[in-house]
């Protein structure tokens, strides 16, 4: 069961999201061919850490070494940062999760690295597309299928494949809180949704099979198939009549 934040918390969780919101914000100007996955971790933590004054929440998460995912091209999440350099072409998900006052903002997002192929930016639109249904299915009395339900009807009627290992989730004073939010579902099915509760919705699509494996360092999950995969994530809380997107940049309609 997902737990209802207080008004308290909500204002806590207004604040750590629009913290998270702007380290992508930020980050924008530096994705180039020719960058490491490295110094976006680098300017991501520095950022973090010194500009926002917040704690990089995935850094020691479970034994995770850095303090954002960079997950490029066939990468379908928990890419860990390194020597790799972008190329132009290449597309690359940057995923930030901030803790301020002890409450958590989770967010991601696709960039393209130069001028990326017809194929792969078709895939990054359809899957923010993707999650802007499932939030657009988020409401009081709503049900989690509904949120899921809505994310796969739009993914593989564009003939994407949706990922079925990895979800959305609670959050708060943990980075992963109950419920598990699946990017799949039927309608009708699930928890019923509440005004209060906050939780991710980040759905991974693939253009090939939904298949995937972990890379042998633990973390990065790739597709089976080598095809391309993108993901974008927000922070959502459900209000009395709909929801608020915690994690909005400015740029960002809903
Ligand atoms: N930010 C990821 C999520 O959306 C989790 C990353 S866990 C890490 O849930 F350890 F890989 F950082
Ligand atoms: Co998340
Ligand atoms: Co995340």
């Amino acid at each position: 069961m997902a737990d209802i934040k207080s008004p308290e918390a909500i204002g806590k969780m207004r604040v750590a999201g629009r913290l998270a919101a702007q380290v992508l914000e930020m980050i924008e100007s530096h994705i180039a061919p020719g960058v490491t996955t490295d110094a976006i971790n680098r300017i991501c933590h520095d950022y973090i850490v010194g500009d926002l004054g917040c704690v990089p929440a995935p850094l020691n998460y479970k034994g995770f070494p850095k303090s954002v995912c960079t997950s490029v091209n066939h990468q379908v999440c928990h890419g860990i940062p390194g020597p790799r350099r972008l190329k132009n072409g290449d597309i690359i998900n940057v995923d930030v999760t901030v803790i301020k006052d002890g409450y958590h903002g989770d967010t991601s997002r696709m960039f393209s690295v130069g001028k990326t192929g017809v194929q792969a930016r078709r895939l990054v639109e359809a899957t923010r597309e993707a999650m802007h249904r499932g939030i657009e299915a988020v409401r009081p009395g709503a049900r989690l299928g509904d949120v899921g339900y809505a994310i796969q009807r739009y993914a593989e009627r564009r003939h994407y494949s949706v990922v079925r290992e990895y979800c959305g989730h609670g959050i708060g004073l943990e980075f992963h809180e109950e419920p598990q939010v699946l990017h799949y579902g039927r309608p009708g099915t699930g928890e019923e949704l509440a005004p209060g509760m906050t939780f991710t919705i980040e759905p991974m699509l693939n253009a090939g099979k939904r298949h995937v494996r972990l890379l042998p360092d633990g973390w990065t999950v790739v597709t089976c198939d080598h095809s391309l995969s993108a993901q974008w994530e927000h922070t959502i809380l459900v209000t009395g009549t709909g929801h608020e997107v915690l994690t909005r940049r400015p740029d960002e309609a809903f």
